[in-house]
């Protein structure tokens, strides 16, 4: 092992063994941690090229269990996301394309760094049951469309290994070590095709649009190798996406959008992934054709009713989805005020996401208990007006002390400007197909 970490150190080439003894030694307990984190940290410097990086996904995805899902007839599609600050979008996307009668067989993880994850959001509803075998998934998502499981064990396990050390090693955004996480979980799981969201910006892993193209082409690769398709959407992480940022407050949100009522930015995100997932599953030859169907299963109620079979059939109290308002949050509340008039230029979705971490929403190390009920509502968005004293935000966490470590992340996000500023553009790009 010191031989392999010395060798990136340097700047060298892995070869094909090099690296699957790493990531099999890893997972079988004989390469401890210390000497992993090393090794993370020198491909953060020296990089991985293209072939490393595809081994490297094989050895992770094939590290545990690969998810056979051909009993399920038609294409099955998955998606993920790069990981953002109020990112909801799987809660609602999920059984919105599955009411479109799209089999959907989704994995998901939990919060990193800054950022929120599906199964933290989905545990604030009680009884809610991520962890199952690969035959209940399978039939789950056979029965009902939708499904979201959690890794353990047998499902990529060395991602859910390298993924925790990444978090506290500070080698989490790296291009080739995200490419290699996101795409072994896509492929160990067994769907056809692949809509990824791939964020950028402040509060993402991935800062330049010239990074997330190249991340986009380094996984439409890897899937075009293991015959998949996949499309990347590039979509802006600048400010948080929607109003609500933890993980009851996340489900909220997400529920009032499955029912037609939701934020602008999060309504056109689902709306756009969606269009596109319905495509590759045949479902439409248009994006706007798909679009149009999905607009009509959140009007209908036939978008939220899917939310409530799926609530059903993982075992979670069906009570707290229909009545929303019994989502537990946290007692404690603080209004954050505007210091001076004028408009809104940044919300930093980077310091909003590490407020939210303070606040109790989020793992501040491994083994953080998170506070399901902690979080944060934003009254304004960027290029809204605000007055002196107006709430930009409203702060909720167990512990009042709590309060003044989030507010100096608060002042740090909010920038104001005198002049009016454009609505900044969600969808950045789209590439694969
Ligand atoms: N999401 C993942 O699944 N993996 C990463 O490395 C980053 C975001």
């Amino acid at each position: 092992m010191v031989e392999i970490i010395k060798k990136k150190r340097d700047g060298e080439i892995l070869t094909d063994e090099e690296i699957r003894s790493v990531v099999s030694g890893f997972v079988d307990g004989s390469v401890p941690d210390y000497q992993i984190s090393a090794w993370l940290m020198t491909i953060f410097f020296k990089g991985l090229n293209d072939k490393e990086t595809a081994v490297l996904t094989d050895a992770i995805m094939r590290s545990g269990d690969l998810i056979d899902l051909s009993e399920i007839p038609g294409i099955k599609v998955d998606k993920h996301s790069t990981g953002g600050v109020g990112d909801k979008t799987t809660l609602v996307l999920g059984p919105l394309v599955a009411a479109a009668g799209v089999y959907v067989p989704k994995m998901s993880g939990r919060g990193l760094g800054h950022t929120g994850g599906t199964l933290d959001k989905l545990e604030s509803i009680p009884g809610f049951n991520t962890n199952m075998t690969t035959d209940h998934f399978v039939n789950l998502v056979k029965e009902h469309h939708i499904a979201i499981c959690s890794q353990n064990d047998r499902l990529v396990p060395a991602d859910k290994k390298l993924y925790a050390l990444r978090d506290v090693t500070g080698t989490v955004d790296n291009i080739s070590l995200i490419a290699s996480s996101v795409m072994s979980k896509k492929l160990a799981c067994g769907a056809d095709a692949i809509v990824i969201d791939l964020k950028v910006g402040d509060g993402a892993f991935i800062k330049t649009i010239e990074d997330a193209e190249k991340l986009a082409d380094i996984m439409i690769n890897t899937a075009k190798q293991m015959n998949r398709r996949l499309i990347a959407v590039i979509s802006s992480m600048e400010e948080p996406l929607g109003h609500n940022i933890g993980n009851a407050l996340e489900v909220r949100e997400a529920i009032d959008t499955l029912k037609g009522h939701g934020p602008a930015d999060l309504t056109e995100l689902c709306l756009t992934l969606g269009s596109y997932m319905l495509m590759m599953a045949g479902k439409t030859a248009t994006f706007k054709e798909g679009k149009l169907i999905l607009e009509q299963l959140l009007a209908n109620g036939k978008a939220f009713e899917k939310l409530v079979e799926m609530t059903i059939a993982q075992g979670g109290d069906v009570d707290y989805v229909k009545s929303p308002e019994k989502l537990k949050i946290a007692p404690c509340s603080f209004e954050y005020k505007a210091e001076q008039n004028g408009y809104i230029a940044k919300l930093s979705a980077m310091d909003i996401g590490l407020a939210s971490v303070r606040l109790g929403a989020g793992r501040e190390t491994k083994e953080s208990i998170i506070d399901l009920g902690a979080g944060i509502i934003l009254k304004k968005k960027v290029g809204d007006y605000v007055e002196k004293g107006d709430t930009i935000a409203l702060l909720y966490a167990s512990d009042i002390s709590l309060f003044d470590k989030a507010k100096i992340y608060m002042d740090d996000a909010v920038l104001y400007t005198s002049h009016q500023t454009d609505v900044p553009e969600l969808i950045l790009a789209v590439k694969g197909g």
